[in-house]
C-alpha cells in the first residue's frame, strides 16, 4: 500500500509541535521536510538544526527533501540530525553515483528528485542503487501550486522501468496533491505521496490527512 508523507512546509511554524501532532493523530506514515537554500529553489527553509529538533518530538520517519546547490557538503549533517530518508536532486549534483553511495554509507535511505523539466531518462543508469525517486510535480519552491498533469506520464514511465528490470525503488509525488487527484497518481503508480498545503491550509488538517489516507486505503483494495 502507498505512504503518506505530509510536508510541513504550510504548517504554523510558531507552533510546530501541535501541527506534528495533528500529522501523527492522522496515521501519517512520514513527515516530508523541505530544505531550500535560495539558491537551487527562489526560497530558504531551514536546515539540519530544526531536523534535528523535529526528530526529538515525533518517531515518523524523516524525509528529507534536500532542494538545495551543494547537497554533498551537508549529508552528514542532515543524517546525523535524524533524516531516514535523504533525497537530493538529480540536477544539483555532478557525481550522482558518488553522493548515493555516500548516503547509503549510513545506513539509511537515499533518494533522488527530478524537477519537472527533467526526463526519467536521466536517471536509467542509477536506478538499480536508489531506494526512492522524488517526481517533482511542481517547480520546486513553494507550497500551495497547481499540480503539472504531464507528471503523470513521468510517473508511468518509471513504474515501466521498475517492473521490467525488477528494480526496488519507490516512486514518491510532490507537489499540487489534494483529495481530487490523489487517485490518478497512485493509478499512475506512486508509492509515496506528499501532502502540504491540502493538509495545512484546510479547516481541518487531522481529517484530511485521513482522508488522504482512506483514498491510499481504498486504492490498493
Ligand atoms: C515544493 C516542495 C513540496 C511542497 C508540496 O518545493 O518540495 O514538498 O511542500 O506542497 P503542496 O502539497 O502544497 O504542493
Ligand atoms: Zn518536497
Amino acid at each position: 500500500m502507498a505512504l503518506l508523507s505530509p510536508s510541513i512546509l504550510s504548517s504554523d511554524f510558531s507552533d510546530l509541535k501541535s501541527q506534528i501532532r495533528l500529522l501523527e493523530l492522522g496515521n501519517s506514515d512520514w513527515i516530508h521536510l523541505d530544505v531550500m537554500d535560495g539558491n537551487f529553489v527562489p526560497n530558504i527553509t531551514f536546515g539540519p538544526i530544526l531536523v534535528e529538533a523535529i526528530n526529538r518530538i515525533t518517531n515518523l520517519p524523516l524525509d528529507t527533501h534536500l532542494m538545495i546547490s551543494k547537497p554533498d557538503d551537508f549529508i552528514e549533517d542532515f543524517i546525523k540530525a535524524g533524516s531516514d530518508i535523504l533525497t537530493i536532486h538529480q540536477e544539483a549534483v555532478i557525481h550522482l553515483h558518488r553522493t548515493i553511495t555516500k548516503i547509503k554509507s549510513f545506513g539509511i535511505k537515499a533518494g533522488v528528485s527530478i524537477n519537472p523539466a527533467t526526463p526519467v531518462s536521466t536517471l536509467k543508469d542509477i536506478l538499480e542503487e536508489i531506494d526512492l525517486v522524488l517526481v517533482m510535480s511542481v517547480n520546486p519552491g513553494f507550497g500551495g501550486q497547481k499540480f503539472i498533469q504531464h507528471s503523470l506520464k513521468k510517473i508511468y514511465e518509471l513504474k515501466e522501468m521498475k517492473e521490467k528490470y525488477n528494480y526496488n525503488f519507490l516512486i514518491e509525488v510532490d507537489g499540487g496533491i489534494d483529495t481530487d487527484n490523489v487517485k490518478s497518481i497512485l493509478e499512475a503508480g506512486a508509492d509515496v505521496i506528499v501532502a502540504g498545503a491540502a493538509i495545512f491550509k484546510s479547516n481541518n488538517p487531522i481529517q484530511k490527512v485521513a482522508e488522504l489516507k482512506n483514498l491510499i486505503q481504498n486504492f490498493s483494495k
